[in-house]
């Protein structure tokens, strides 16, 4: 897949607003800093969309530009299908957002700061406080000052003040961060749901695994350029996948394969077998081979698991493959 491919085409669509999101030729630098470099992105409404890259990346400065906060350089992007900056009000209507982290008024309770968000809404925000703070799963603590509240209850509290416009989309700036692995059960059974109900939820990550475990789809950003987007499983597809093999005399069956002409790109002894990666796309009919291939030889194959590459490792093996060219 080349970097120009996106989740969906803007024909598809026909620009009539059933994506959530769209940019094209996206760019911002800070000086001589391109933190935003000709970005092209189409996520398409009602998916989990991860927004991945490392530190410095210039994820925090996308959501910036999309939200109005910052101005873009050059390029065009639309949020629900109204152009903005042009009709950002009428798109800020429906769309909740956390930029960088939640930030509140320590002094006051959760329910209090929701109640201070709502009156710079539409009248029917304040009527939505107490059901977003159930959704979650706030109520219980809604009349407790907000200084006094744990990181995870800030992130949940900082959702709940997006639910209060009931948007058509959330934009959440790493709702991961500071959260315990429990937190982030939490928060991806809630990102999980807001998609169940017909949201969309694009959220910024640096963290892989929460991407793959809580998005259908992603954008893989680094230095402000957009490497791959797309569909994760489609995304996986394009990946190699390994061959793990447990067998008797693993030296043996190494060099029992590496006789054939099987087009395995390497095949290491791991343990008490062997680990033969092939390529992307590699038939179940060469997994066949291999068994047959070893039980003729006298080896004696106890075990035999293709495994797809994460996206941990995919995401590692472009960004190395990018380092070799560059
Ligand atoms: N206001 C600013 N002035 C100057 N440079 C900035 C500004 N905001 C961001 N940058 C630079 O733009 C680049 C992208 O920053 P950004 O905060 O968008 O990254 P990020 O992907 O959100 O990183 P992190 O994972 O650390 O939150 C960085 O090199 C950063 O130093
Ligand atoms: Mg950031």
């Amino acid at each position: 897949m080349k970097s120009t491919d996106v989740v969906a085409s803007p024909e598809q669509h026909g620009g009539d607003g059933s994506l959530a999101v769209e940019t094209r030729g996206l760019a911002k630098r800070f000086g001589a800093n391109v933190a935003i470099n000709g970005v092209d992105l189409l996520i398409p409404r009602g998916c989990a969309f991860g927004y991945l890259g490392p530190n410095g990346a210039g994820k925090t400065t996308l959501i910036r530009v999309l939200l109005g906060l910052t101005r873009a350089d050059a390029g065009t992007m639309s949020l629900l299908g109204h152009p903005v900056p042009k009709h950002r009000d009428v798109a800020l209507a429906r769309v909740g957002a956390i930029v960088d982290e939640p930030r509140f008024h320590g002094h006051l309770t959760g329910r209090q700061n929701l109640q201070v968000l709502a009156a710079a809404r539409e009248p029917a925000a304040r009527s939505r406080i107490d059901a977003s703070l159930e959704r979650v799963g706030m109520l219980q603590r809604a009349d407790d000052r907000v200084s006094k509240y744990s990181m995870g209850m800030r992130q949940r509290l900082g959702v709940a003040a997006c639910l209060i416009g009931d948007p058509e989309l959330l934009i959440l700036d790493e709702p991961m961060n500071g959260l315990d692995p429990a937190g982030m059960h939490d928060m991806r059974d809630m990102i999980r749901s807001l998609v169940a109900e017909g949201r969309t939820v694009v959220l910024s990550s640096h963290l892989l695994d929460e991407v793959q475990r809580t998005c259908d789809a992603v954008a893989i950003v680094d230095r402000g350029n957009i490497i791959r987007q797309g569909p994760i499983p489609e995304l996986l597809a394009g990946t190699s996948l390994t061959l793990q093999v447990d067998c008797s005399e693993p030296d043996r069956a190494r060099s029992l394969i590496s006789s054939t002409n099987l087009a395995a790109t390497t095949i290491d002894v791991e343990g008490d077998g062997l680990a033969i990666t092939l390529p992307a796309g590699t038939s179940r009919d060469v997994f066949a081979e291999v068994a047959r291939v070893l039980v003729t030889g006298g080896i004696a194959v106890y075990r035999l698991e293709p495994v797809q590459a994460s996206l941990e490792s995919w995401f590692l093996q472009v960004t190395s493959r990018l380092g070799d060219t560059a």
